[in-house]
């Protein structure tokens, strides 16, 4: 083995015990940004303005924002209102009453990558979207469940996709999960959807993220000519939670735990 650790045959890397205190760190800065930036979040304000906020608490924090260059991105966050699926670009655009949007960031600290989402309201919760939120949160928290050595990626999107289709919402299938650690995307592609016991097999040491797109209306999404904007076909609402993980020798470590406890959205 050499210095850069052992890869499966799968492509995913295997991270050493010492590894983890890195991605915790990671993980720990993008979380307290989120939970920093829900008083900012209200109808009337822009979501430019709210990046803005993010990109001076990641340079405050000596950190690196993951987002910013990545492909020609060119903000600290991608911000994804009501239909918008994923990839929401910030901008001149004013929060409405009755929004829900997901807000999501990446930070590298001492090279170690931390992407965490969760959603966020405009004024007043609407039953239907205080549903939909609940149900994509609960579905993320249900894969997060099912890993532990032993146990495969299809048992993770086994576990939230019957969960959200039992409560009558798709699950997205364009966009998924990913490998992370010391790089933003790497193997495997981590899917919310799939059969029990398919899939390479969780081993100790291997970080990803889940990061489930639940919507109400059908599964399937467009991109629009912006080229990062991804929103549903149908213009359902959808909804998407996103944690950073890591396999332990008995379960996981979600690195990317709410300092404030302010990810669950009745917080
Ligand atoms: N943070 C997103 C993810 O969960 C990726 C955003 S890439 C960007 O993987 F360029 F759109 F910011
Ligand atoms: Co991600
Ligand atoms: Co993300």
């Amino acid at each position: 083995m050499d210095d850069k650790g052992q890869i499966t045959r799968d492509g995913i890397r295997i991270y050493q015990e010492a590894d983890f205190a890195g991605m915790h760190a990671a993980g720990k800065l993008a979380a307290q940004i989120l939970d920093e930036v829900a008083e900012h979040v209200f109808p009337g304000q822009t979501t430019g303005e709210i990046d803005r906020m993010i990109e001076e608490k990641v340079n405050a924090a000596g950190a690196t924002s993951a987002t910013i260059g990545y492909k020609g991105y060119k903000h600290a966050s991608c911000i994804s209102i009501n239909h918008v699926v994923c990839h929401g670009i910030p901008g001149d655009k004013k929060l409405k009453d009755g929004d829900i949007l997901n807000i999501d960031v990446t930070v590298i600290v001492d090279g170690w990558y931390g992407d965490t989402s969760r959603m966020y309201v405009a004024g007043k919760l609407s039953r239907k979207s205080e549903r939909l939120i609940e149900i994509t949160h609960d579905a993320l928290m249900k894969g997060i469940e099912a890993v532990k050595p032993g146990n495969t990626f299809g048992d993770i999107g086994y576990a939230i996709q019957s969960f959200v289709e039992a409560n009558r919402m798709s699950v997205v299938r364009d966009f998924c999960g990913h490998g992370l650690g010391r790089v933003f995307h790497a193997p495997p592609n981590v899917l919310h959807y799939g059969r029990p016991g398919s899939g390479p097999t969780l081993e100790e040491g291997m970080f990803f993220t889940i990061e489930p797109m639940v919507n109400l209306g059908r599964p399937e999404t467009k991109v629009l000519a912006d080229d990062w904007t991804a929103v549903t076909r149908d213009k359902s609402l959808s909804a998407q939670f996103e944690h950073s993980v890591g396999v332990t020798a008995n379960g996981v470590e979600i690195f990317t735990l709410s300092p404030a406890g302010k990810f669950h959205p009745t917080y």
